[in-house]
């Protein structure tokens, strides 16, 4: 089932018009998981999660979420070095589980990476407009709020949409290069933080270093687990990878391991410079520097917020339109937008009606408070592809598997649980909506997927 499956999807049903150019190496895929990694999480999170969750522990936190990243990591690679499609975890749900889980996992993508460019257009256009009043030429009021918020629509959000949405369009290896140059912006400011941060440092602030136990560490571990969404991304530039099933793991794991070692090296900074009590504030790395006199570096943070922010709306943006073309080429999605444009070979139609969505709730919808939804999303994505790579060793352990994940299957079994518990750890509200969206996609599933699906019984 799942050879044939794989070799419909590779030769007959994929559009001669749908398929992508391949440009994109093992650098290139590193600095796209850096910049979709880094972003909100630590520039905003950390500094509440030190304050009233984990304190200076708060390093613990990020090595244990580190850690169960890393577990979903292992498996999404070795799924898409043997499975591949450009569907991310929705392709590998098509070959483990079937087409109706698929379709129920590709919907959940779907809201997962729509909510996450959305919340955080809107957090990118809030720092835009700090910036703009700091340089004294604001906004007026009206433009820079939603309707729900006293305003007409959030401009900044729209047009900072409207710009990917064009380097998108322009090319994935345009995109890649974009992206490189803002996470050197965003490396760089980190890396200013850091020199700045290290003569400062007076451990006595780590005095106690586990005010709030054991259950604040792990609350905190689920809260910044935030910080590290974003490498899923990159498995959906199967299509565009040159050597995929090397290129894609090394993406994966190298920007994870790097990400993960920065996270380490601020948290533990940040909650030795200052008293971990005064970072409850939007902007604690910046404001640690402040407490310091740095007032022009905390400026320059700022800035690599911004940058941050850009590029995961950018890489976010980006694996949100593969998967819509993979589930259009299938189609459960109309397939009218998985046309392949011939000259800069994107699917201009899949970033433009998707563009369209993003922006309207970006510029008019009061979702700035929705990170538990993509969490929720990204989680339940993780517990299917930890699961997915047991289920599969099972039901075909004779796939090539150029990637294997090692400690099989301690590695994904422990994938699986540790996303179940921080998913058993998120606030009721966000399981209805999650419940909601879901049922939502049965219905729709049922009265038009089933009946247009490419592969289903051919
Ligand atoms: N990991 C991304 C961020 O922290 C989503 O913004």
């Amino acid at each position: 089932m799942l050879r044939s499956l794989l070799r419909k999807k590779a030769i007959g049903h994929i559009h001669q018009d749908s398929s992508l150019h391949r440009s994109l190496n093992a650098v290139d895929l590193t600095l796209m998981g850096i910049g979709a990694i880094i972003g909100a999480g630590v520039f905003v999170l950390t500094g509440i999660a030190a304050a009233t969750k984990a304190g200076p522990a708060i390093v613990i936190s990020y090595m244990i979420a580190g850690l169960a990243s890393m577990f979903a990591a292992l498996a999404y690679a070795e799924l898409a070095a043997s499975i591949g499609g450009t569907g991310s975890a929705y392709s590998y749900a098509y070959a483990g589980f079937g087409e109706f889980v698929a379709w129920l996992m590709g919907w959940n993508l779907l809201l997962e990476y729509t909510v996450a460019v959305s919340t955080v257009a809107i957090g990118w256009s809030g720092y835009v407009n700090n910036l703009l009043i700091a340089l004294h030429c604001p906004l007026p009021p009206a433009l820079v709020a939603s309707p729900f918020e006293g305003g007409l629509f959030n401009l900044p959000a729209i047009l900072i949409i409207a710009f990917l949405a064009i380097i998108l369009c322009m090319g994935v290896k345009q995109s890649a290069r974009f992206n490189a140059v803002i996470v050197m912006v965003k490396l760089a400011t980190i890396g200013i933080f850091i020199v700045a941060a290290i003569p400062q440092v007076n451990f006595q602030y780590w005095h106690p270093f586990v005010p709030f136990g054991w259950n604040g560490i792990m609350q905190g571990a689920a809260l910044v687990f935030f910080a590290y969404i974003g490498f899923d991304a990159l498995s959906t530039a199967v299509e565009e990878a040159l050597h995929p099933q090397r290129s894609i793991p090394i993406g994966i794991i190298s920007s994870l391991i790097i990400c993960t070692l920065v996270y380490i090296l601020v948290s533990a900074l940040l909650t030795s410079i200052v008293p971990y009590t005064t970072l409850n504030v939007p902007s604690p790395v910046a404001d640690a520097l402040l407490q310091l006199g740095y007032r022009g570096m905390a400026g320059l943070i700022a800035v690599g917020a911004i940058a941050g922010l850009t590029t995961v709306m950018l890489v976010m943006y980006y694996g949100l339109t593969r998967i819509c073309l993979a589930m259009s080429r299938d189609g459960l999605l109309p397939i009218t937008i998985a046309t392949i444009h011939p000259s800069t070979r994107t699917p201009i139609r899949t970033i433009v009606s998707t563009g369209v969505i993003i922006a309207l709730i970006a510029g008019l919808a009061p979702i700035n408070r929705a990170a538990e939804l993509v969490n929720i999303g990204t989680l339940a994505a993780f517990v299917f592809v930890s699961g997915g790579v047991i289920i599969l060793r099972m039901t075909h352990p004779d796939l090539p598997r150029p990637f294997k994940l090692p400690f099989y299957p301690a590695l994904p079994f422990l994938g699986v649980v540790f996303c179940v518990y921080l998913m058993i750890n998120l606030p009721l509200i966000t399981w209805w909506r999650f419940i909601i969206w879901t049922l939502i996609g049965i219905v729709i599933y049922f009265s038009y997927g089933r009946h247009h699906s490419e592969l289903k019984g051919k």
